[in-house]
């Protein structure tokens, strides 16, 4: 048997090779940029979070599934953060007094999640979170849903090519009132709508049937055909003029993709009010690509005074997948603007004072000492996408004056002094 080591990462999680990591920070940026203009402050926290954080509030299945954990020497129990919605919870419930309201956080950690690696899922995301505490107006929930768009707009998406699902758990919770006889009842059925889309519609049925019987196909009608104006006939009319209110001022705003759909379950047991989701319309990638919700009363499980909170969490795959389907995906150069290959061993003190000059310049430059030949080290500047190439040898030892190559048009200028250089590096 060979005991030779895999060079392959652990499953349905990814290396990210500095062309990827590049790709990466270019998103995050966007992300942060959209955060920083609505006045939001970055914070951060360790992934490894006590397991009972996770137990009281985010939702059986993820935590008995989905989660990995481990017990550390001291027998404390401990999970790898699958989200990060109970700790900023948690940071925020441990500092209530001193923090000034409302809190406008977002934070861009990387999640663990056991799950079945395929399209749109894996193992470890990145995640962005954006969340207000201490606001329980609806222009929060309106404030964190418009961030959302802002973001895909920065990514170059038009509205058409995704819309925003929008719910109230207390709407959908009054319908459940009128049907279903226990909270058991109400929590599987809840599961089984949120699950809808990848069951098919006999099984959809039969599923809640065995809690509903024969009020079954009534129940579904109304699920299906619920608009916001007929939902008044069983739901809080203070509840659906929220509902109402969040549409309208989206939709003078600009963001016309919006949509109420009584279906949109959100997995997580802590929501309260509004949810809502992000789905790509692409027929190519017709899946949803990131969501979020009110939660007012998550702050409980701390055993503190309750503190309404909203926000979203918007996953880098799925954020990928949408910019790959709409070919909206960046094109990403080297950080480094220029390439200095030295050619023997008697030119590297003038090389290196050239780099040195450069860089004091704020121009990121790299020394190829390696004496290869000059078309290795073209072709090395060429690979990695650096834009400008710079040879020293004997000659520009001597006199100072060098050949720039620029590696993208393939033009070169010669006789060239350090300041021109600079200056050319700077202004094209
Ligand atoms: P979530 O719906 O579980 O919500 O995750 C939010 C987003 O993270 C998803 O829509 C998706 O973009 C991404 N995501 C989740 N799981 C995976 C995975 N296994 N692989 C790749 N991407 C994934 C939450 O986590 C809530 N805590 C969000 C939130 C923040 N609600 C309020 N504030």
């Amino acid at each position: 048997m060979s005991n030779k080591l895999s060079t392959k990462p652990y499953k349905g999680v990814r290396d990210f090779y500095p062309q990827d990591w590049m790709f990466q920070k270019w998103m995050f940026w966007k992300m942060k940029s959209v955060c920083e203009k609505f006045g939001y402050e970055n914070y951060n926290a360790s992934p490894l979070e006590a397991s009972e954080l996770y137990e009281a509030k985010s939702g059986q299945e993820i935590v008995q599934n989905e989660t990995y954990n481990l017990t550390d020497r001291g027998d404390r129990r401990v999970t790898i953060r699958p989200e990060m919605t109970p700790t900023v919870a948690r940071m925020v419930a441990d500092q209530m007094r001193e923090l000034p309201k409302p809190i406008r956080w977002y934070s861009i950690p990387n999640l663990f999640r056991y799950e079945r690696p395929q399209r749109g899922r894996l193992r470890e995301h990145y995640q962005l979170n954006v969340d207000i505490f201490g606001s329980d107006s609806i222009q929060a929930d309106i404030e964190v849903i418009q961030i959302g768009a802002e973001i895909m707009k920065s990514f170059g998406a038009q509205d058409a090519d995704y819309k925003i699902s929008v719910n109230n758990r207390k709407i959908i919770n009054a319908l459940f009132a009128k049907y279903c006889d226990s909270d058991e009842d109400t929590y599987q059925i809840a599961k089984l709508i949120d699950k809808k889309k990848k069951l098919s519609n006999e099984d959809f049925y039969s599923s809640i049937e065995n809690y509903l019987g024969d009020k079954t196909a009534s129940f579904i009608e109304a699920i299906e055909n619920t608009t916001l104006e007929n939902a008044k006939s069983f739901a809080d009319q203070d509840d659906i003029a929220k509902t109402q209110e969040l549409l309208s001022s989206l939709a003078s705003q600009g963001i016309t993709n919006v949509v109420f759909d009584l279906t949109l379950m959100r997995g997580f047991d802590y929501y309260t009010d509004i949810v809502f989701e992000f789905f790509d319309t692409h027929p190519d990638n017709n899946r949803s690509l990131f969501g979020g919700g009110r939660y007012n009363d998550l702050l409980d499980i701390f055993d503190m005074e309750k503190i309404p909170a909203v926000g979203f969490g918007m996953g880098d795959v799925t954020a990928r997948d949408f910019l790959e389907t709409h070919n909206l995906m960046p094109e990403l150069g080297s950080h480094t603007r220029v390439y200095v290959g030295v050619l023997d061993n008697d030119s590297l003190p003038t090389a290196q004072e050239l780099a040195s000059l450069l860089r004091d310049a704020q121009i990121n430059t790299e020394v190829d000492f390696s004496f290869r030949k000059y078309d290795k080290m073209i072709s090395a500047a060429d690979k990695k996408m650096i834009p400008w190439f710079l040879a020293v040898g004997e000659d520009e030892s001597a006199l100072k004056k060098f050949s720039i190559k620029n590696t993208v048009t393939g033009e070169v200028q010669k006789d060239l002094s350090v300041e021109e250089i600079i200056h050319k590096i700077q202004h094209g």
